[in-house]
């Protein structure tokens, strides 16, 4: 658990298919989802991680660029 925030932190999506969802998980004791953005494909969001926000979930085909480098989300089952 992180229940301060410092420094700057940016993530980048790009969504490979439509429907791609973002959700902002809530920083401190309690994580809850306090919001959920759509890309369709071809959409690039930059995020930040906040005082507010200290994980992100994505659900359906994209590629996600962060500190760590790249990752690839895939596809999920409807
Ligand atoms: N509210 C949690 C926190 O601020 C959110 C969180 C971050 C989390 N990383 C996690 C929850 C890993 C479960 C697992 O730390």
């Amino acid at each position: 658990m992180n229940d301060n925030y410092s420094g700057e932190e940016y993530v980048v999506v790009k969504a490979l298919e439509n429907g791609v969802t973002i959700i902002g998980l809530t920083r401190g004791k309690d994580t809850r989802l306090h919001h959920t953005e759509k890309l369709d494909k071809g959409e690039v969001m930059l995020l930040q991680f906040t005082e507010n926000t200290s994980a992100m979930k994505i659900r359906g085909k994209a590629e996600i660029w962060h500190r760590f480098g790249n990752t690839s989300s895939e596809s999920f089952q409807k």
